[in-house]
């Protein structure tokens, strides 16, 4: 396929676009792997897994309170901009799934998004069945823990490892149906993620156009049809060439 500089969406293009936290890097909040990563720090089965909760649920508390105050800080950057304008420009043949706990996709518009790692200002029963809440607030000593009208405590709204990610049903007739997918921000380390391009490639759409977007190359790179080396802030308010609506 001839590469080009930019990604041209027809008319009849379903468009797929999968965020990682290299999206939200411009912005300012920490990528989690790579130098200065939030991985370098912490151990991830300390702050990112059911038995790191079990072991030590302050640690984990304040590590996301520090997640939610970083976040509070923060906007969204040209490239979350311009996601939420193609969104704009498509409407439901724009479908986003991020795997950023962030909001910064929401505050910059993107309706259509599911965010398959969960919530960073949700908090949810670490139990019972009742829905997880917006919760802001930063609880960052045992005394500020709070609990559910169940008894149990209240843990973030995250999808840790070892944990079924949320939203597949929908993300999966997504991929089926999409005929452009664009990665961006992602380094292709965690499942079931890094393993969507394949999915939608082997079982979607024959007529599939796959793109990565980033300054590295991500570890599934082989599988996508072309990459766009670069900050996603910079590349993506350039990269969409939109058919109009009466073209082919
Ligand atoms: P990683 O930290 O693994 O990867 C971030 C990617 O962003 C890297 O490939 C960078 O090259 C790229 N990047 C950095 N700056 C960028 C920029 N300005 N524009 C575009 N890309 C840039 O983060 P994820 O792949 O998102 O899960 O991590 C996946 C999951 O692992 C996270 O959702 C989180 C983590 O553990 C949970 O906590 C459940």
């Amino acid at each position: 396929m001839k590469h080009s500089n930019q990604i041209s969406i027809k008319r009849r293009d379903h468009v797929f676009v999968l965020t990682g936290a290299g999206i939200s890097a411009e912005s300012g909040l920490a990528t989690f792997r790579g130098t200065d990563g939030l991985w370098e720090g912490e151990h991830v089965e300390d702050v990112a897994s059911p038995q790191g909760w079990k072991r030590d649920p302050e640690r984990v508390w304040r590590f996301y309170s520090q997640r939610r105050k970083a976040a509070l800080a923060v906007a969204p950057n040209p490239a979350h901009l311009a996601l939420a304008s193609l969104e704009q420009t498509l409407g439901d043949r724009f479908f986003l799934c991020t795997q950023n706990v962030d909001n910064l996709h929401e505050r910059a518009g993107s309706r259509n998004l599911v965010h398959m790692h969960g919530e960073l200002f949700q908090s949810c029963c670490e139990s019972c069945d009742n829905l997880p809440f917006t919760d802001t607030q930063l609880y960052e000593t045992r005394a500020s823990h709070r609990h559910c009208p169940c008894g149990a405590r209240l843990r973030p709204n995250i999808v840790w490892f070892g944990e079924v990610p949320f939203h597949m049903e929908r993300i999966l007739d997504e991929l089926l149906r999409c005929t452009v997918m664009l990665v961006v921000g992602t380094s292709g380390a965690v499942q079931p993620a890094a393993s969507f391009v394949h999915w939608a490639r082997d079982r979607g759409h024959s007529s599939l156009r796959s793109y990565y977007v980033g300054p590295e190359h991500p570890s599934n790179a082989s599988a996508f049809t072309q990459l766009f080396e670069g900050p996603a802030g910079v590349l993506l308010p350039q990269l969409f060439a939109v058919a109009p609506a009466d073209s082919h």
